[in-house]
Order: structure tokens, then C-alpha cells, then sequence
């Protein structure tokens, strides 16, 4: 297959055809208005290729997700973040020399300029922790100039991804009124986040391993999940070549949207509600399903799987180990159980392939960690910040690449004449 033909309005246009290596097939319309002055119109993008990529293949249909070709579901069950991290950006994995070298270098970057805290300082003890997280990583920016060689803005990604976690921990002491907990040298790259959330300057806090395994599962599963919201956003902010703190930031602006990222942070809400209202699990899924009623059932519903989606099958049967290992028993996750079920046999949701997404257990998971609810979002953020930083540079490092500039089909009003104020009625 090597090219389409497109009849409009009696002429024949013809579009190239390019191919991926999973056989997903792409009509190139890059020429189509320059040939007929015609453009395409995809309204929230659903079926449009913004970029070729080499980092993540989703079958959403088949229930598939692989990072750079390695199952998701391998990685699940055996590969550290920072290996995954290393991964997504390198686009190999690791040697041991390389890992030990990459980890190194991680850990040595954690802190922050001791002027940074100052920042902490001006946000309102009630600022959500992702307005926190977006503002100071697009900060980071002050502190270490844009990148012109390769190998400075490999140290820039370096101090994006060692800083964000020691930023993400302190926003949370400084919403609970606690000192900052520094990073630790010692401690590997999620025991030193749960740490900097968790210890206090009085008491040493032992990193339980069964949170240290249970945060390295989140954050693999969030790595990277090709082009939804916040990564495209990232893609078009940095094809303005913004610099990467700064597209970064805007990616994390757009995960917070409670139709993305924020989603985690509003099913616990909605179970909670659920749970007060007497578990009447129909009354809800019917809310769901009324056309009049802005209710959603959170966590639910998908843009590209139609099918299971394999995050959060994963993260089911995780919610079920970790609460049983860490001696939590959450009412919550019988009611997400449930709610589920009487959602999976219900007509309106089969017939739309509306499943459980990556958002509908995590939250169970983290609030047995006893990671508030509001932090929900900034632990996606850190997961996924691997995925936007190599959409990052994969994009940079195109070639062909262009800044992001849509087009639109303009529906106002045509030309008329301008009527001074004293003239208008
Ligand atoms: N509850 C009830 N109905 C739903 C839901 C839901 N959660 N999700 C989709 N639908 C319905 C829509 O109303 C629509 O029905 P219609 O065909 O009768 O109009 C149909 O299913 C298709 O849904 P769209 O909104 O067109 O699908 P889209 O791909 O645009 O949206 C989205 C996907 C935003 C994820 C949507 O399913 C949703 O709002 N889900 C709830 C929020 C959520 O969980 N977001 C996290 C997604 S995962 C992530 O970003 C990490």
C-alpha cells in the first residue's frame, strides 16, 4: 500500500500512505491544502497522527502497551523505574555499568538551590500540590540555562528528573506544616521519595519494602503512554523550542484536568460519595449514563482502549497484595470492585467498550501508602515525566520537524464594516 485517492468536488487527489512497524497505516495529508486548499477536520484529534514516534506502541483494541517494544506487563513484573526511566530516554535498557552510572548521577542531583525553598515560602497552605509542581519545575529554568550541546541538556534532564521528586515531596510537607526532608544519597530513587514524604526530622523513617515495591509499580506503569493530552502538550510547547522545564511544566498543567491525570484524584472522591450515599452502585452507573447529568463514572472510559486497560489490570490485582501486605483494610476498594461489575455488565457501557482506565485503582493503592488524596496527580506526574521527556527530545531531534500549528475551520462571522461606539444602538 503506497498511496490513497481522495475525490473532491470531481478532482482526484492522491495521499501518500506511510506505514508503522506494527502495520498502523497513515494517510499523509501534509500536502492536501497546498494540492486543493482542502484541510482535514478532526475535532479533539481522535484520528490524527500529530507525529511519527518510536517510543510506545498501544494496541488499544487489544488491550496491548509496550515501551520501546518491551511489554508492559515484562516491565511490570521485573524492572526498576529508573531503568525504565533510562529506557524510555535512552531507548535501550541499561548495561549494569550504564545503570550504576545513570542511578549515580540521579541521586547526586536530588537537591534543590537552597534559594528554591524560598518559593515554598509564597504558596498558600491550601495551593494544590500540582500548581506547586508546575510552577517550580518551569523555576528550574532560572536556575540552569537552556541546553545549546548535547551533552548540557543531557545534564538538564538529568537534574529535571533527580529534582521533581525532592519538589513533589516538599509540596507536600509544606502543605502539612512539616520541615523539608532532604534527599538521601544512601537511599535509591523511590525509597528516597517516600522518605522526603514520610520521615520526619525527629524519627528516622525505615522505608517499608513493601511501599518501596509498591511506588515502583505505579511509577512504571505511568511512564509514558504515547500521545494523550500532556504529552502532546509537551510536543507543542517544546516545538516552539521552549526549553524543556518549560514544556515540561505545561505538561503537567494539562495532566491536572480531571478528564486526564486529575481523574485518580476524583474516583477516590467519587467512591467516597458513593459510599456515603448507601453504595448504591445503580443509582450512579444510571447518573453515569444520563445524558442530563454531568456525572461520569471517574476512572472509566478510554480514548484508545477499547478493551481492558492493561495499567489497570495490573493495578487491580496490585491493590488486593498491597493492602493485604501493609494490613489496610479499605472499604473503598470493595466498592470499586463492585462498582465495576455493575458497570461491566451494564448495555450502556459494553456497547461504548468503556472499561476500567490506569486512573481507577492506582488511587487505592496510594491512599494505603498514605499519600494524600491531593497528591494523587503530582505521583502521576513524576511517573510519566520519563514518557515526556523523551517525546521531548524525540521531537527536538526530528529532523523534520515543525512548530505545532493546527488549522481551523472558521465558523464567525464574515467580513462587515466597523461601527463606531457613538453609532451603535
Ligand atoms: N462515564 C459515562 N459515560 C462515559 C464515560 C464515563 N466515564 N466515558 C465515556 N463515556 C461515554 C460518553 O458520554 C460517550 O457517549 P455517547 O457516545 O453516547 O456520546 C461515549 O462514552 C464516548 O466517550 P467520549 O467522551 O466521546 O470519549 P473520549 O475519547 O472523548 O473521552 C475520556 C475519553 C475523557 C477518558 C472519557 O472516557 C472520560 O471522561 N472518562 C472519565 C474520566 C477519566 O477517567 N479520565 C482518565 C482517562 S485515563 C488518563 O488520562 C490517564
Amino acid at each position: 500500500m503506497s498511496s490513497a485517492k481522495l475525490n473532491l468536488d470531481g478532482s482526484e487527489y492522491e495521499l501518500p500512505v506511510t506505514v508503522g512497524s506494527e502495520g498502523e497505516v497513515g494517510l499523509d495529508i501534509s500536502r492536501l491544502r497546498k494540492q486543493s486548499g482542502a484541510i482535514t477536520f478532526d475535532p479533539g484529534y481522535g484520528n490524527t497522527g500529530s507525529c511519527s514516534s518510536s517510543i510506545t506502541f498501544i494496541d488499544g483494541e487489544k488491550g496491548i502497551l509496550r515501551y520501546r517494544g518491551y511489554p508492559i506487563e515484562q516491565l511490570a513484573e521485573s524492572c526498576r523505574f529508573t531503568e525504565v526511566i533510562y529506557l524510555l530516554v535512552n531507548g535501550e535498557l541499561p548495561t549494569q555499568a550504564q545503570y550504576q552510572e545513570f542511578r549515580e548521577s540521579l541521586t547526586r542531583h536530588s537537591l534543590i538551590h537552597e534559594d528554591m525553598k524560598k518559593f515554598f515560602e509564597g504558596y498558600a497552605i491550601t495551593a494544590h500540590p500540582m500548581a506547586i509542581l508546575s510552577s517550580m519545575v518551569s523555576v528550574l529554568s532560572s536556575y540552569y540555562p537552556e541546553a545549546r550541546d548535547e551533552e548540557a541538556r543531557e545534564l538538564n534532564i538529568i537534574r529535571l528528573l533527580a529534582k521533581a521528586k525532592t519538589i513533589a515531596a516538599f509540596s507536600y510537607k509544606k502543605s502539612i506544616g512539616q520541615p523539608f526532608i532532604y534527599p538521601n544519597n544512601s537511599l535509591s530513587y523511590c525509597e528516597n521519595f517516600l522518605n522526603m514524604m514520610f520521615a520526619v526530622p525527629a524519627e528516622p523513617f525505615d522505608v517499608p519494602q513493601v511501599l518501596t515495591d509498591a511506588l515502583n509499580l505505579l511509577l512504571v506503569l505511568h511512564a509514558d503512554h504515547e500521545q494523550n493530552c500532556s504529552t502532546s502538550t509537551v510536543r507543542m510547547v517544546g516545538s516552539s523550542q521552549a526549553n524543556i522545564f518549560a514544556s515540561i511544566s505545561a505538561g503537567i498543567n494539562a495532566l491536572w484536568g480531571p478528564l486526564h491525570g486529575g481523574a485518580n484524584q476524583k474516583v477516590i472522591e467519587m467512591l467516597q460519595r458513593i459510599r456515603s450515599d448507601g453504595s448504591n452502585y445503580k443509582k450512579y452507573v444510571d447518573m453515569a449514563k444520563d445524558k442530563d447529568d454531568e456525572f461520569r463514572l471517574m476512572g472509566f472510559g478510554h480514548r484508545v482502549y477499547k478493551n481492558f486497560d492493561p495499567r489497570a489490570r495490573l493495578l487491580k490485582k496490585s491493590a488486593d497484595e498491597v493492602l493485604e501486605k501493609l494490613g489496610v483494610d479499605d472499604p473503598l476498594l470493595e466498592i470499586a470492585k463492585n462498582l465495576e461489575e455493575v458497570a461491566l455488565e451494564d448495555g450502556y457501557f459494553v456497547e461504548r467498550k468503556l472499561y476500567p482506565n490506569v486512573d481507577f485503582y492506582s488511587g487505592i493503592i496510594y491512599r494505603a501508602m498514605g499519600i494524600p488524596t491531593n497528591m494523587f496527580t503530582v505521583m502521576f506526574a513524576l511517573g510519566r515525566l520519563p514518557g515526556w521527556i523523551a517525546h521531548w527530545m524525540e521531537m527536538r531531534n526530528d529532523p523534520h520537524g515543525r512548530i505545532h500549528r493546527p488549522r481551523q475551520i472558521y465558523t464567525g462571522q464574515t467580513e462587515r464594516k466597523f461601527v463606531p461606539i457613538e453609532d451603535r444602538d
